[in-house]
Parts: C-alpha cells; sequence; structure tokens
C-alpha cells in the first residue's frame, strides 16, 4: 500500500472572509461554476437580500413547498451560469443537534458536486445570530469537506477554500478571528474520524503509535510509551492479557502530555483516557462475521482522546492534559488469554475472565489506573465499549456514566451545547452483585446477559480510585448516514462535546 500522508499535510480549507455581497464577490479566479450555501434564520419571509430571490419563489412554488420547509428540507437551485446555490432555514431556537443536521443536509448539496470552494452567505440575520450560523455553517462545510482515507482509484478531492461573505443587510464584516474555534474543533474531529477510518492492515498498534508520536512531536507533547514488556514487568496483567493474543508485540499504552505554556502551578489538571484496540476479533470467543466486520473502529476512544487533546491546545485552554491511549488489538492466538484466566490487574486487583470479547474493559482498567495515579482533578474516558449501549441507545447518543451527578448534567448540557447528544444512564452499586466472584475479587463481564453497559461502566469505577470521573461509552461513533454536523458514517462523536465539556469545567473550577 503506498504510504498515507502524515499529518500536517491534511488541511482542511481555508476560510476568506469577504466585504461585499455574494454577486460582488464572485469574480473567483477558480474557473468552477459558484457553488453557495444561503443560510437564513427561520422567518416568514424571504429576507430581502436573498441572493436569486425570485427563483427561490419560483421554484417552492412550482414544487408546492412552503417556506418554512427549508428548515426540513434545503433547495439547491442551479444557477443559468453554471453555479449551484443550496438555501436553507435555521430555526436558531431548537437544539444545536437539529441546527447542524439541517446545515449538514444544505451542505452536501453543494459537496456532492466535488467543488474545491464553496461560498457562504448568511441573510435576514443580525448580530450573534448572524455570527452563530456562519459559525455552524463553517463547522459543517469544514467537517465534510475533508475527505477521509480510502484506496480508489478515482478519489475525492477535499474542499480547498471557504469564502464567507458579509451579510449584506444584517451583520458587519465576520473576521477570521471569529472563527478559529470552529475551524479547530473541525480540524480535530477530522483528525479523530481519519484515524478510525483507516483498515486495520494499515492501522496495526505499531502503525499508530509511529503516527501518534510523529503528532506528538508537530505539537510539542510530551510522550512516554509503556510497551508490552515494561507493562509485564510492572504487572499490567490486564492489559497484558489481552495483547499477549496478538503475534507481533506492538501494543502499548501511550501517554501523552500538553502543559499550556506559562500556566498556573495550580492549574487544574484532565486525564483522558481512549480504548485503542485497533481490530476487536473478539479473541476465542470470537465474533460473528456480522459483528466482526467494522472491528477495525473499536479503536474510536482513542482517536477522540487524542484529538480532544489537539482541540484542547488549539482552543488555548488554560488546563495541563493528560491523554492515555490504550492500543492493541484483540487475537485469537494459542498465546490470548482465555476463559477462566484469572488476571492480577496493575493495582492488585484478580479478575476472572468470564469472555474474552469484553477486552475493552481489560485494557482500560490498566490504563485508569496509571492515569488515576498522578490523580488528576477530573478523569474522562472514551470507548466503543459494549454492544449492550448500542442495544439500548442505537447510533444516534452517546451514553455516558459519571461519578457525579454534576458531572453527569455537566456531560448532556455539553453535549446538547455541541451538537452531540449524550444519554446519562444509572450505575447504582447493587448492579456489581452480578460480578461478584467465587474465584477472584471481580468478574470482568456476566454471561447472564444483564445491562452489560452498566455492569462495564461498574467494573471501570473499580480504577478510578474514586476520582471525579466520566466514562463515555460511544454507540454513536458510526452512525450509517452521519449524525449531527457530521455526514460521514464515522462521526468523530466526543471532540466537540469534550471541548465543550472542558471549557465549561474549567470555567466552574478555576480561580
Ligand atoms: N467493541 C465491542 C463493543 C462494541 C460492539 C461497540 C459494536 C460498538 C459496536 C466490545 O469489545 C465487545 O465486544 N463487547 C461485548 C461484551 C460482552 C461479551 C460482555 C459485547 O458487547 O458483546
Ligand atoms: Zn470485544
Ligand atoms: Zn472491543
Amino acid at each position: 500500500m503506498p504510504p498515507v500522508p502524515a499529518f500536517g499535510s491534511r488541511v482542511l480549507a481555508k476560510l476568506d472572509c469577504q466585504a461585499g455581497s455574494l454577486e460582488q464577490g464572485a469574480t473567483t479566479k477558480s474557473a468552477q461554476p459558484l457553488l453557495a450555501l444561503i443560510v437564513m434564520p427561520l422567518a416568514k419571509q424571504l429576507p430581502a437580500d436573498v441572493p436569486a430571490s425570485d427563483r427561490v419563489k419560483e421554484v417552492l412554488k412550482r414544487r408546492g413547498l412552503k417556506l418554512a420547509d427549508l428548515a426540513k428540507t434545503p433547495l439547491a437551485i442551479d444557477q443559468p451560469g453554471g453555479g449551484r446555490y443550496a438555501y436553507v432555514m435555521v430555526d436558531t431556537a431548537q437544539a444545536r443537534f437539529a441546527q447542524l443536521s439541517v446545515l449538514r443536509k444544505a451542505a452536501m448539496l453543494l459537496l456532492e458536486e466535488d467543488p474545491r470552494e464553496i461560498h457562504v452567505v448568511v441573510c435576514g440575520a443580525d448580530g450573534q445570530d448572524a455570527l452563530q450560523l456562519a459559525r455552524e455553517s463553517l463547522y459543517v462545510l469544514s467537517l465534510n469537506g475533508a475527505v477521509l482515507p480510502a484506496r480508489k482509484k478515482k478519489a475525492a478531492k477535499p474542499l480547498k477554500r471557504i469564502v464567507l461573505h458579509s451579510c449584506p443587510t444584517g451583520y458587519g464584516d465576520f473576521k477570521a478571528g471569529d472563527f478559529r474555534a470552529v475551524s479547530a474543533l473541525a480540524e480535530a474531529n477530522t483528525l479523530a474520524r481519519e484515524l478510525t477510518a483507516l483498515p486495520p492492515n494499515e492501522l496495526t498498534p505499531g502503525h499508530y503509535r509511529q503516527r501518534v508520536r510523529a503528532l506528538a512531536k508537530t505539537q510539542s507533547w510530551r510522550i512516554e510509551e509503556y510497551d508490552f514488556k515494561r507493562l509485564k514487568k510492572l504487572g499490567a496483567g490486564a492489559f497484558c492479557a489481552v495483547a499477549q493474543g496478538s503475534h507481533e508485540q506492538d501494543a502499548a499504552i501511550v501517554h501523552l502530555s500538553y502543559r499550556p505554556k506559562g500556566l498556573d502551578k495550580h492549574a487544574q489538571r484532565v486525564a483522558l483516557v481512549g480504548k485503542g484496540i485497533c481490530f476487536d476479533t473478539g479473541g476465542h470467543n470470537l465474533k460473528p462475521a456480522k459483528y466482526m466486520a467494522g472491528m477495525h473502529e473499536d479503536m474510536n476512544g482513542s482517536a477522540v482522546a487524542l484529538a480532544l487533546l489537539m482541540a484542547v491546545q488549539a482552543l488555548r485552554l488554560p488546563v495541563a492534559v493528560d491523554a492515555w491511549l490504550a492500543i492493541a488489538q484483540n487475537h485469537i492466538s494459542a498465546q490470548a488469554y482465555k476463559q477462566n484466566d484469572i488476571i492480577t490487574a496493575l493495582d492488585g486487583t484478580h479478575i476472572e475472565v468470564v469472555h474474552t470479547d469484553a477486552e475493552g474493559r481489560m485494557v482500560l482498567a490498566d490504563t485508569l489506573t496509571l492515569a488515576a495515579r498522578s490523580k488528576p482533578d477530573l478523569l474522562i474516558d472514551f470507548a466503543t465499549l459494549t454492544g449492550s449501549m448500542v442495544s439500548a441507545l442505537g447510533n444516534r447518543y452517546a451514553g455516558a456514566f459519571a461519578s457525579s451527578e454534576a458531572l453527569a448534567d455537566l456531560a448532556v448540557a455539553a453535549g446538547r451545547q455541541a451538537g452531540e447528544r449524550v444519554s446519562v444512564f444509572p450505575m447504582d452499586e447493587d448492579y456489581e452483585a452480578a460480578l461478584d466472584s467465587k474465584v477472584a475479587d471481580i468478574k470482568q463481564c456476566s454471561l447472564e446477559g444483564e445491562a452489560d453497559h452498566i455492569l462495564a461502566a461498574r467494573f471501570l469505577k473499580r480504577f478510578t480510585r474514586d476520582l471525579p470521573w466520566l466514562h463515555i461509552d460511544l454507540s454513536s461513533a458510526n452512525c450509517k448516514g452521519g449524525l449531527g454536523a457530521v455526514a460521514s458514517d464515522i462521526t468523530g462523536f466526543g471532540v466537540a462535546s469534550g471541548a465543550a465539556l472542558l471549557a465549561q469545567w474549567l470555567a466552574e473550577h478555576s480561580g
């Protein structure tokens, strides 16, 4: 396989803020016809400054549509010169998820043409509304203008340039600085999706670690890799139980640290933990083909943690962050762990192995132990942990478990703010009775099929030293047809809401 471009060469579309209306600004040098996203707040009438508004009225009439239908079904109208305008109304009173969803639909009407350049005009809005609509449009276009890794002879090309026009009548000039945060989030989300999309023969643990190393260098993060040998010596039996099934000993727990320059000594410290199973066969309790398909995406939690670290840095949040990535594969082999093995985890807990497909909680147990040892003020883990969370929620929400009600509320609020929906699950102590073991301190899971997403959370909790902790079970890591702002099946869910959560948590806990 040809080498995939290294990090840093992946560039999202560049933003240009242009004074003047679409028609004035349409002196684009490219030979491409003009593609424009026309965004309006929900209103009873078409704003006066809408480009080619007569044609919009004509088409609506011809199709028997009402203006308000543009808030559900955006309309693409081909222009005489060969261009295309996509019109969308956004109800700014609605949840962010709904706003981003309809904007994504509109953006895709243009992106399906595989353009290099798209123009954006926000009409009929002023002040904060105009800025918010411009930000959301930009987020959606940047995200979906990126091209995820694929090996096709006729590969799609990424969007190169987004031209944002100042509103003809409403809001004044947009400045590039108004969009730094959304660009950072789009870039980080794209990183998470890219890594997750890579096929498992390419993104092996060894290759993944190489990429993380390269990224650490460009981002100036400190990096420390706990490889298999070292983990074995340390007594990280839970991680090694999973990793020992692979022929190549390339598994590792990768520790990244980001310390913003000039950060106060007493600043808050956050630890992010991610499940990085580059392929989950299920191990000896082998998955059937239908369920094994897609299991190269079982490293998504680690990609989200990594991308969130990048977002925190780009957003210049005043917080010290450590990321702990549990990178391994779950293979079947003569060396692989088995049902009834009794494993000693890094913190001394003896675990009775019940099902080799519950490998995520095994690798996370020791990774949480390492992360918790430095006593962060907040510990968050991301993992495609359980099929039962997918049964509970489908792929449109992620499930959250929290060590306190305040943290649970924060996770939901941050999800709402970012347009990534999060639902909180209970994790009362009595659930843990299902994990009582006759031969060890705890069972890894149960074969009885009781709410495994809750049992998994109870299991993980044992390794968090009762720190303030949030566990995100990423049932929404892959949603067919896209989700919210994102049009690809792989969603990068957790990056935007994670960043919103950290910003909010810092506002509550600093100073
Ligand atoms: N990675 C899977 C969970 C998963 C499957 C997440 C599909 C998202 C989509 C995990 O390692 C797993 O296989 N869990 C088992 C646990 C069970 C054996 C207790 C499951 O859910 O079946
Ligand atoms: Zn599994
Ligand atoms: Zn798994």
